[in-house]
């Protein structure tokens, strides 16, 4: 099966360096097509790539929930997402949730288990666009009912949501506010105010 077809947008962003090309052309689409399937080695290859990100003291403190399309587990993701994600993320081919080990067992906290979490997704989203996949992060998830849907263990958070699939038209969302998001110009501040100092 070919991931990339003709119905891509490129939406590659203005940098004022030039940036590998992976990254420049990586953004976060609401559109997927809802019949793709993510080859089994392809969604084997995005997931080992979140697992050799680097973490604090190696505490590795993230988890993924997987669901592919079809089954409950992506059915029960798909209900605790927050009402304007539900319009579109239930599209994709693979939702995951990204769950954070914000204590560790001795009851300590981990500082950094946000960060190294959200790192983690950062390689996995490299290797999907590597993949010829388009994800798109989620912050409106229901935490406590993804807690209680999966039974995750009072140390974990769940924090984010992965929607993972393969890039539809913009037309194809059939929604107008939503396709005027999908072909807005993508906008950063600029690397000079992002830059406390610099000298
Ligand atoms: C932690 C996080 C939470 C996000 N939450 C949502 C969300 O709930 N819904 C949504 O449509 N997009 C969400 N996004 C996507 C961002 O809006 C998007 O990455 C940002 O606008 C930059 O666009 P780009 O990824 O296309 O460059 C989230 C992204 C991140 C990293």
């Amino acid at each position: 099966m070919t991931l990339s077809t003709s119905t891509q947008i490129l939406r590659s962003a203005d940098t004022s360096a030039p940036i590998l090309g992976i990254l420049a052309d990586r953004w976060s689409p609401r559109s997927y097509n809802t019949a793709a399937v993510i080859p089994e080695e392809t969604l084997t290859a995005v997931l080992e790539a979140a697992r050799w990100s680097p973490s604090a003291s190696n505490s590795q403190p993230w988890r993924f929930i997987v669901g592919r399309r079809g089954t409950p587990t992506f059915d029960a993701i798909a209900a605790n997402l927050m009402g304007f994600n539900q319009a579109w993320a239930p599209n994709a081919s693979v939702l995951i949730v990204n769950v954070a080990e914000t204590t560790d067992p001795d009851g300590n906290a981990r500082p950094w288990a946000a960060y190294d979490l959200g790192q983690a997704v950062a390689h996995l989203s490299v290797q999907a666009q590597h993949e010829g996949l388009h994800l798109h992060q989620l912050g409106g998830i229901v935490a406590e009912g993804l807690r209680d849907a999966f039974d995750i263990d009072a140390n974990f958070t769940a924090l984010t949501v992965t929607a993972l699939g393969v890039l539809d038209t913009p037309e194809a969302l059939g929604v107008d506010a939503l396709i005027e998001r999908e072909i807005a110009p993508r906008e950063r501040l600029a690397l000079a105010d992002i830059l406390l100092v610099n000298e």
